[in-house]
């Protein structure tokens, strides 16, 4: 458990066990009013410390160091940022994984309190409020620890409250609160990702999306598979065909009370467990399959945020939750299913399930809603770990503006993407003799995520839409200690960020 205050700068007097100062490669505090001769006045030696245990400053570094200020026993956590530019919002990556290495000292330290003194913001080209937005939502992300199976770790919590010094309380402690809840969501969803299937089936989630419902004033539709019969579902239906769990698809919808207000609907993949089904994985491809309804997860943990927060945009959270599984009931390779929109599908290949519950997921969105835009959220490809790594989610779209407005937010807000593109040439890649389109994509073509997206195109008509691949960013992503081990909550950050301020995005 975290608890964040505010506090006016400097921390220095504040009572606290613990004090996080950010510094340069001139070993000199990058708070202005916090400048290491405060410590110095009662550590004397202090910059001999930090010299004689290799501390420079430098991005990276750190160094936990024991004295006293104001006469009491402190430990002075130095994190360094290196050779700052001026205004450059990129450089806040290194902060966020600076002030991670701070809170796991202090969690290793068991630390209870800490006073964190900011940088200055105009550092990072932003104002104190925006830069607090940061730093809050990173301190989520790196507090965050799945020990809900550990009966040991659970009885003995770390919970710490960390003191923020920063300037402008008013406009702060909007940011607060607003950083508080995008923090919350992204570990509301990881945690949901990280639960195996055995614990977190479609209705153990489907109850959560009912309960999220219920706090924040969302309409909720929850159905299974007799109604997903009845609307033509052929594709939701075809996947969960093979589970003795029950498929659930679930609608949430956030009405704002503002007049001619565009819809904008999120479509997330919900395979609780992806074994291929009758195509299976082999061993090296099926662990780490729990993970594949992180796009639903973060899709149902956003719409309880839009409920708090109340943008002004409408927006439904649609989400199909199954199981791929093979048996006796399950699709085979050369079925031939009819989606919600007429189109037919040949079956090539059961472990391609995702397009097939999101291409139902896609016509529903449209068919009762009309939204102006439609983004579904999707590990849908291994292919994309190929082409982009753990670091970027694909963002596949024909719509030039939407593609521009999510890369630049990607930056801003360290839920990095990067653009694939989308020709109709990858069309070729799905034909087949027997029906409209088939789920494989040939081999010629290679390009697996783009021909996924390309699939995925077939069941929007109307409406703007864009596709992000999360396959590579949504669990196990190595390297960035904010991150952390497990779901990592990926594109939550992105589309809040979008979706909160869609007014300052929408053209
Ligand atoms: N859930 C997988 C994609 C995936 C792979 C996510 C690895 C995370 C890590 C998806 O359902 C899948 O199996 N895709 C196939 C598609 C192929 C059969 C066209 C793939 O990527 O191999
Ligand atoms: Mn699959
Ligand atoms: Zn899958």
């Amino acid at each position: 458990m975290i608890t964040i205050q505010l506090t006016k700068s400097p921390c220095w007097q504040q009572p606290s066990e613990a004090y996080i100062i950010f510094c340069d490669d001139k070993l000199a505090s990058v708070t202005p009013t916090a400048p290491l001769s405060t410590i110095e006045q009662e550590n004397s030696a202090l910059i001999e410390i930090l010299k004689r245990n290799r501390f420079e400053g430098k991005c990276g570094q750190s160094f936990a160091f024991t004295g006293t200020l104001n006469a009491k026993l402190a430990t002075i956590i130095f994190i360094g940022l290196g050779a700052l530019k001026r205004g450059h919002h990129h450089e806040l990556e290194s902060l966020r994984r600076g002030l991670c290495t701070a809170l796991q000292t202090l969690k290793k330290l068991r630390l209870k309190t800490a006073c964190i003194a900011l940088p200055e913001s105009t550092l990072y080209g932003l104002t104190s409020a925006q830069l607090l937005h940061h730093v809050v939502i990173a301190t989520h992300m790196s507090t965050y620890d799945f020990i809900d199976f550990k009966p040991e770790a659970l009885k003995d919590p770390w919970t710490v409250t960390l003191l923020m010094a920063t300037e402008n309380t008013a406009d702060a402690a909007t940011a607060l609160e607003t950083a508080n809840l995008i923090g919350q969501t992204i570990n509301k969803a990881r945690r949901w990702a990280d639960s195996p299937a055995n614990v977190m089936t479609p209705t153990v989630l489907s109850e959560e999306a009912k309960k999220i419902a219920i706090a924040h004033n969302l309409k909720h539709t929850i159905f299974g598979r007799e109604k997903a019969l009845e609307l033509g579902m052929g594709g939701f239906c075809a996947v969960d065909a093979g589970s003795d769990q029950d498929g659930k698809f679930v609608v949430l919808e956030y009405k704002t009370t503002v007049a001619n207000a565009p819809t904008i609907a999120l479509c997330g993949k919900g395979v609780h467990f992806d074994t291929g089904g009758i195509n299976i994985k082999p061993t090296s491809g099926i662990s780490g399959m729990k993970f594949d309804m992180s796009g639903a997860a973060s899709v149902i943990a956003m719409m309880g945020l839009f409920g708090q927060l109340k943008p002004a945009i409408n927006i439904i959270g649609l989400t199909p939750l199954v199981e791929n599984m093979p048996s006796g009931k399950a699709s085979r390779p050369d079925d031939i299913i009819t989606c919600m929109n007429g189109k037919t599908v040949e079956i090539r290949n059961t472990d391609a399930e995702g397009r097939l519950i999101l291409s139902d997921t896609l016509c529903y969105a449209e068919k009762f809603y009309s939204p102006d835009i439609i983004i579904d959220i999707a590990t849908l490809t291994g292919a994309v770990q190929h082409g982009l790594g753990h670091f970027y989610t694909a963002v596949l779209t024909k719509d030039d503006q939407l593609a521009s407005a999510l890369l630049a937010i990607g930056k801003a807000t360290g839920d990095r993407t990067w653009q694939l593109p989308l020709d109709d040439d990858f069309k070729e890649a799905i034909k087949t003799d027997v029906a409209d389109i088939h789920n494989n994509g040939s081999s010629a073509y290679y390009g697996g995520t783009i021909v996924g997206a390309c699939f995925l195109q077939n069941f929007v008509e109307k409406s703007r839409w864009v596709h992000l691949d999360i396959a590579g960013t949504a669990h196990d992503v190595p390297g960035i200690n904010y991150v952390g081990k497990g779901a990592t909550g990926a594109s939550i950050r992105l589309l809040t960020e979008f979706l909160l301020n869609y007014g300052q995005y929408k053209d």
